[in-house]
């Protein structure tokens, strides 16, 4: 079988990224909708235990280094807590060589989550990023930034539930990188950080359940160092659903053989308990948006931009 992840990417070991983060204060967080099968608009929040949890993981997140920027709430979007989901940041460079900050903004599956972009392109604006879309209104592909990740040079890129397949060649074009789609099979597991955490530049937390065979076979043969976790799992403790700052990796709860091997190759895990956040089916990764990916480091760019599927082999986007 052809390895998903070809790039050679070696000579580094940690994520050079997840040093700055956005997030959205969790003022407005409610149960109001269920789009997810951890939602259930009968067991609501307790709002002081979440706002506790919230600021508890962003004290953590800046002793361990990190930059968090918060974000406002929106009355009237009660999943924007989920900061993940709001677009992807990518830092590019211009014609010169400066500095190009941009967003692409996602285009969220269900029409509850779609205002909460407009509120992320005011913030990105705000934040001179430059603006892409490749939907929005229900016009267009879906794409929620939760389904990528930087990794190896590649965005690696999750479809099915959400994000949907036609949106792969538009992201790769967009961003001029290489789009890797898996697959993802399992409702539970929708989006792709749910079952899938890249750890360093060789190792990588993953989730085969959540996954239609051919993505999961390779999937798993791109990682040269694979932790893999069951279902049970991913869906109990979300502990794929973690941030990585250099050789730490926060995480909403951890089953022994994780942190066992976690600790056998060098990361401290730090525990931090975001217990409210998983009744609306998300957790650390998902309240977290990394505003320091960058093109050239992280991704390599890819003129024109190209896709690969694990059943197609390779084709220009
Ligand atoms: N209730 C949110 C939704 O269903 C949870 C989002 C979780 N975010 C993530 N990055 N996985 O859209």
């Amino acid at each position: 079988m052809d390895t998903l992840l070809t790039t050679e990417f070696t000579g580094r070991t940690e994520l050079p990224w997840g040093r700055s983060y956005a997030m959205v204060e969790p003022s407005q967080f409610r149960i109001d909708y269920a789009i997810n099968p951890f939602m259930d608009t009968a067991v609501q929040p307790d709002p002081a235990r979440a706002k506790a949890q919230w600021h508890r993981l962003v004290a953590t997140l800046r002793e361990l280094g990190a930059e968090v920027h918060a974000i406002e709430a929106r009355p009237d979007s009660p999943d924007m807590v989920y900061a993940m989901n709001l677009g992807l940041p990518v830092i590019g460079a211009d014609a010169d060589g400066a500095s190009d900050p941009r967003v692409l903004l996602s285009h969220m599956r269900y029409p509850e989550r779609q205002r909460e972009t407009e509120s992320a392109a005011d913030w990105f604006a705000r934040h001179h990023h430059r603006a892409g879309r490749i939907g929005r209104d229900g016009v267009g592909p879906h794409f929620e930034a939760g389904d990528a990740f930087a990794w190896r040079g590649e965005l690696v890129v999750g479809f099915g539930p959400r994000t949907e397949e036609s949106a792969l060649p538009l992201l790769a074009a967009e961003l001029e990188v290489r789009v890797h789609g898996v697959r993802i099979t399992h409702p539970g597991m929708y989006h792709l950080d749910l079952a899938f955490c890249p750890l360093d530049e060789r190792r990588a937390l993953i989730c085969p359940d959540a996954f239609d065979p051919a993505s999961a076979a390779a999937l798993l043969a791109a990682i040269p160092e694979p932790l893999v976790i069951t279902e049970e799992e991913a869906l109990t403790t979300f502990c794929a659903n973690a941030v990585v700052i250099g050789r730490t990796v926060v995480m909403p709860g951890c089953p022994r053989h994780i942190a066992e091997q976690l600790t056998a190759w060098g990361f401290e895990v730090v525990v931090v308990d975001v217990s409210e956040f998983h009744l609306g089916g998300g957790s650390v990764r998902c309240l977290t948006n990394p505003l320091d990916v960058t093109v050239g480091r992280d991704l390599l760019r890819v003129p024109g931009g190209a896709v690969v599927l694990a059943q197609e082999g390779e084709s220009a986007a």
